[in-house]
């Protein structure tokens, strides 16, 4: 079912337009690390301002434990948005309250107001309803838009009990995009479809691997999570990272894959979990080493399936990229992807950056800004802040 979206909508009406942005960035020493989730932001902010929108935008940044955190205000954000949207957006001090409300009411035709992180409010996370009440009535909206696929899978106040207290709620363009890429791998793909899946655990990946098994022509496993597999198909794994309570579980979802599953044939081998370590190149992981990237034939063989598919999606490092000694095999299938003639998705942190520290990102055609909404839509569950979105006819 496709979502309205803000581009859906030929009249914005005269009320305030609330938007649930994702703006929970990677911050460092107070400076904003990666503005990739601003900039993903600013073509739905745009149609709105261009269209004469007020608009209020609601995040959160990080995840503070009790109250306010100097440390987590969006304070900075509001200024870095500034610059990219060359238009003045005020800060306001708190999401909820009646200089929020001031202030929202203050606001002129194009001109944007962003709330402080609504996370310094404990009835956030419980999706409180007197809440979401309230930030609807604060900033004087009529319309929900949820721009936040980041955080789609959390039913908060503001990604999900807003929408219930507004006249109609809309999906943004960021939202529109993450939708429709992530959909390609779930519904009637384009054969073959190839899935490259790596991460340091097995368990973190269960609901997405039986998702994908369903879809898939092929699922290319890396990663620490390769070794609980590789001790289920029976090959040595030393001392590699291996959950021994899923190893069973892995035996079970290799015999029922019907062989899409493809495993390493060979590792950059360590002797310590470290990037000093002594390390070789083997075919199968020696007693006492461990297992810390895939092998060069391993990234061989999965560079030609990534080749050959017609659709791609890929999540989780196939080593620990961030030690140089194990950074091969990931940065390999990042080219590999960038290379690729089929459509490539990416989702998920660390793989995200390693097709940005490649210097790729632009050559693959989706970049997902979600993590955990990313993998919990792949595992086919239906998520909170898109749920509550109008359908289109
Ligand atoms: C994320 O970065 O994963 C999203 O912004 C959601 O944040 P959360 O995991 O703290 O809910
Ligand atoms: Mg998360």
């Amino acid at each position: 079912m496709r979502k309205k979206t803000v581009r859906d909508l030929v009249d914005l009406g005269n009320g305030r337009a609330l938007v649930r942005v994702d703006f929970n960035v990677p911050m460092k020493d107070g400076v904003i690390a990666d503005d990739t989730r601003i900039r993903a932001a600013l073509p739905t902010l745009e149609n709105l301002l261009s269209r004469g929108a007020r608009t209020v935008l609601v995040s959160h940044l990080g995840r503070p434990k009790s109250g306010p955190t100097p440390d987590l205000s969006l304070a900075p954000v509001a200024r870095h948005l500034e610059a990219l949207l060359g238009r003045p957006v005020t800060m306001a001090s708190d999401c909820i309250g009646p200089q929020v409300a001031r202030q929202a009411a203050a606001l002129e035709p194009g001109s944007v107001l962003l709330l402080e992180n609504v996370r310094f409010h404990k009835a956030e996370e419980k999706n409180d309803d007197a809440f979401a009440r309230q930030l609807v009535e604060d900033s004087g909206a009529t319309l929900f838009v949820n721009d936040a696929f980041g955080t789609a899978h959390r039913a908060h106040a503001s990604t999900e009990g807003a929408s219930h207290h507004v006249k109609q709620s809309v999906a943004g363009l960021l939202m529109e995009r993450e939708l429709h890429y992530l959909g390609l791998a779930l519904d009637a793909p384009e054969r073959p479809f190839v899935a490259l899946i790596g991460g340091a655990k097995v368990s973190d990946k269960i609901a997405v691997i039986e998702s994908l098994l369903k879809r898939v022509d092929a699922l290319l496993i890396g990663g620490g999570m390769a070794y609980t597999f590789l001790k289920a198909a029976g090959q040595p794994t030393g001392r590699s990272l291996v959950e021994e309570d899923r190893v069973a579980l892995a035996r079970e979802l290799l015999s029922q894959s019907s062989g899409k599953i493809r495993l390493p044939q060979d590792h950059v081998a360590a002797t310590a979990f470290d990037a000093k370590a002594e390390t070789r190149t083997a075919g199968e992981v020696p007693e006492g080493w461990m297992g810390l990237d895939i092998g060069p034939k391993t990234a061989e063989a999965y560079a030609r399936e990534v080749q050959g598919a017609k659709l791609i999606l890929w999540n989780g490092p196939m080593g620990v990229f961030e030690m140089a000694p194990f950074a091969e095999g990931t940065l390999a299938m990042a080219k590999a992807l960038a290379k690729a003639q089929g459509k490539t998705i990416v989702g998920g942190g660390d793989s995200v950056a390693a097709v940005t520290q490649m210097g790729v990102a632009s050559s693959i055609d989706h970049v997902s800004t979600g993590g955990g909404a990313a993998l919990e839509f792949l595992a086919g569950d239906p998520l909170p802040g898109v749920v509550c979105l109008a359908d289109l006819p």
